[in-house]
């Protein structure tokens, strides 16, 4: 047979072909394009072709790789569905990778349903906050040390990056009547040197409870049920008195969170207890600074800083952990 004739003839028999040949995809492969296959029989073959001919037979040569190379990566795609249909249907799909709730979330949420089952709402303020609601109503006197440029990230002359949720009560207070119970999650700021123990950046967890006749009492009993609601019923806490400019008397709250590891005796400092909240009634002037009648009104308020909780909670020995996005840390706090 002529070499044209050849060529055309296994032109058509590839056209033919429209199922994978019998011995398989890569039969086919190496009988047309293996080292010994027929393309490269044409192209040697078309060495000794007259010159005046070389053109149109090598075009034709060229064509008919090209129909091969499309039938080999069509079946390509055909021989790895047929692969797959081979594996064992009923196995469970592996299904997307699902993401987890950052550690700070889930404590967040839990304390604010603990705090929703006794009738406290949710509240939020800014991040950046003004002179008023961070200091002044407050009762932060201008000159007072948390204003300093050492603690607290100012944006102009009257803006600083809030240092406490207590911001939040007094947006609440100016804009809610009595009874208030209310309690504001959010990302405070503070000027501090980094360390295993402290950020510049982190979360608290603000309450506020104004009433006709709330009493210390009161105070107390609340943060107790909210200890053992979260650490369990073995928990325990203590009052150590204490001073802030907004709450008179005030307190700091400890925890009793126990010896048992590594990581207790660290945050604990070896003691036992976390100190986790500050809190004390609402000082009447503040009261008077948001116009609530302090005659009639008296209230309580505490601020929790979420990260130590979280801390004692998955023992996370280091609050830069929380704040580094590393997938093999975060990864652990899956909960789907
Ligand atoms: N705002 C205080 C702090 O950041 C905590 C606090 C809140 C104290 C409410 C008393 C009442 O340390």
């Amino acid at each position: 047979m002529e070499l044209k004739e050849r060529i055309e003839a296994l032109e058509k028999e590839l056209k033919e072909l429209t199922k994978v040949p019998a011995g398989g995809g890569e039969s086919f492969r190496i009988a047309y394009s293996g080292k010994k296959g027929h393309l490269k029989g044409l192209y040697e073959e078309l060495k000794s072709v007259p010159n005046e001919m070389k053109k149109e037979v090598g075009q034709s040569i060229n064509s008919l790789r090209m129909l091969v190379e499309e039938k080999i990566s069509s079946w390509s795609t055909i021989d790895a569905a047929e692969s797959t249909s081979t594996k064992d249907l009923t196995r469970p799909g592996s299904g997307p990778e699902l993401g987890s709730l950052h550690p700070i979330t889930l404590v967040k949420e839990e304390i604010v349903d603990i705090f929703s089952r006794i009738g406290f709402t949710l509240s939020e303020g800014p991040e950046i906050e003004d002179d008023w609601h961070n200091f002044s109503a407050l009762n932060f006197p201008p000159e007072h040390p948390a204003r300093d440029m050492q603690d607290t990230f100012f944006v102009d002359e009257d803006h600083a990056l809030r240092t406490h949720t207590s911001s939040v009560q007094v947006r609440v207070m100016e804009g809610t009547k009595p009874p208030i119970r209310t309690i504001s999650p959010g990302r405070v700021f503070r000027n501090e040197a980094i360390s295993s123990r402290s950020h510049c950046m982190f979360h608290q967890i603000e309450g506020l409870y104004i009433d006709k006749g709330v009493s210390f009492a009161d105070l107390k009993q609340t943060l107790l049920y909210f200890a053992k609601e979260f650490f369990g019923e073995k928990a325990d806490i203590r009052l150590r008195p204490s001073y802030f400019p907004f709450t008179e008397p005030s307190a700091e709250v400890d925890v009793y969170w126990g010896l048992e590891t590594e990581t207790d005796h660290r945050i604990t400092k070896g003691t036992g207890w976390l100190e986790i909240m500050g809190c004390g009634m609402v000082d009447p002037q503040v009261l008077e600074n948001c116009n609530i009648d302090s005659g009639i009104y008296t209230g309580f308020a505490f601020g929790m800083g979420i990260e130590r909780i979280a801390m004692l909670r998955y023992q996370v020995p280091d609050i830069r952990m929380f704040f580094e996005n590393d997938m093999r840390f975060l990864s652990q706090f899956k909960t789907f």
